[in-house]
């Protein structure tokens, strides 16, 4: 392949995504750019090729798909995410001014207290899975609210998402199961995406808006409505529970956030890079692209590993250590450049009130047995996560 680097790792191999910290590792040792023979892709490991990657749309584009296999033509074309300027532009301004800091502000309220209603509960409990008990039904109960989606059926969200973000990566035994899942719960979602489905006073309708005034059309609504409860759900539960392990796991770095709620916010970014949620996404060259350690050829697939750009020690100061107080401004867990996450002033916003409360009224956490991995081609997270907690 071009002289460059290759590899014979598999990474969407269950024991490679059980623990694929020491593969980046090995990974990022080849160079900048290298092969997965086993699919015949470009890859790119480091934060000095990934970064400038996903900022370099007219190179990396991603209107051929962010995953494994190209888009299928016969399905409608996306406005969002697997999509390239100027088509994407118009979706991306819509949900821009929906997810908007000033929107986020008004969130604030309902959120903490929802964040206050969730931690009394859970002291009161004691003993609980953070998966289920916290890292779900927090942003499962404040999102779907938020967006104004129907309160019954909602386990199908994550079903639904689990599904799409399997499907970036190869035909595996992962992708089988959760399709079966994912595809019974498809005509729900797009049920909850039709205007008549939304609360009047919620996201979604602020969607349908800008179809009344003749920014996009009616149909272009429905399918901008549906990318909160594909990209939306998954990515905060996982960022939430990975912090959540993070910090039962480092008891010294709970310390300080307990003594200083005022982290919460820094912690779950630091939670995001250290661990982050989406840890790969595709990108195709639309060019030849000359790099230092050898040529990828145009209209090829690149595999970026954000999760590892966000671990190389190139970039970061111990990068295997977890530290609620360190500045993880950068970070690449949100993506960079045009695609970069529009929602994550909401995901910020969840993090900061959970951890927030978590930090000033429970005193110590603890594992109580071992956590349980949930595989996915593309997002790292927990199936299960047993625990203790003490008040303060
Ligand atoms: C894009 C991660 C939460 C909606 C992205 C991308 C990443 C990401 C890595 C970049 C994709 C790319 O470059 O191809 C995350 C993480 C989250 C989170 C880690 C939680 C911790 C959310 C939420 C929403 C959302 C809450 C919805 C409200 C989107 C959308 C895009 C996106 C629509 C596509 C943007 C575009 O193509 O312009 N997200 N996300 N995400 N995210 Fe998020």
């Amino acid at each position: 392949m071009s002289g460059i680097a290759s590899s014979p790792i598999d990474p969407f191999a269950p024991d490679f995504l059980m623990d694929p910290y020491p593969a980046y590792e090995a990974l990022r040792a080849l160079g900048p750019a290298f092969a997965l023979e086993r699919y015949g892709v470009w890859a790119m490991a480091g934060y000095a090729e990934v970064e400038p990657a996903l900022k370099d749309w007219k190179t990396f584009i991603s209107g051929e798909g962010v995953g494994l296999h190209g888009m299928n033509p016969a399905l409608p074309k996306p406005l969002t995410l697997q999509i390239d300027p100027p088509d994407h532009d118009k979706g991306r301004r819509v949900l821009g001014r929906t997810l908007s800091p000033g929107v986020a502000r008004k969130l604030r309220e309902t959120f903490q207290q929802e964040a206050e209603r969730k931690v009394s509960e859970l002291i009161d409990k004691g003993t609980f899975d953070a998966v289920t008990d916290l890292a779900e039904a927090y942003p499962m109960k404040v999102f779907p609210d938020a967006i104004g989606i129907r309160p019954d059926g909602r386990e199908k969200l994550l079903a639904w998402s689990t599904f799409v973000f399997d499907s970036f990566g190869p035909e595996n035994e992962m992708l089988a199961t959760s399709r079966k899942a994912g595809l019974a719960a498809q005509s729900w979602i797009m049920e909850c995406c039709a205007r008549d489905a939304l609360q009047p006073d919620g996201l979604g309708m602020m969607i349908y808006q800008a179809a009344d005034d003749g920014e996009i059309t009616e149909h272009e609504a429905t399918h901008l409505v549906r990318p909160f409860l594909t990209a939306g759900i998954d990515t905060t539960v996982n960022g939430i529970g990975n912090t959540l392990l993070a910090l039962a796991t480092h008891p010294d770095e709970y310390r300080k956030l307990h003594h200083k709620p005022e982290l919460a916010r820094n912690a779950f970014e630091e939670g995001l890079r250290y661990d982050s949620p989406v840890q790969t996404f595709f990108r195709t060259t639309s060019r030849k692209v000359d790099t230092s350690g050898g040529v990828i050829p145009a209209h090829r697939k690149v595999l970026l590993f954000m999760a590892s750009a966000n671990r190389d020690p190139a970039r970061w100061g111990k990068p295997d250590r977890f530290d609620v107080e360190r500045s993880a401004t950068g970070h690449v867990g949100f993506g960079a450049g045009i695609h970069a996450c529009v929602g994550q002033m909401i995901a910020r916003l969840e993090g900061e009130l959970i951890f927030g409360e978590l930090a000033r009224r429970v005193k110590t956490i603890e594992l109580t047995a071992e956590p349980r991995r949930r595989l996915n081609n593309s997002l790292r997270g927990l199936e299960s996560m047993p625990v203790r907690v003490t008040a303060a």
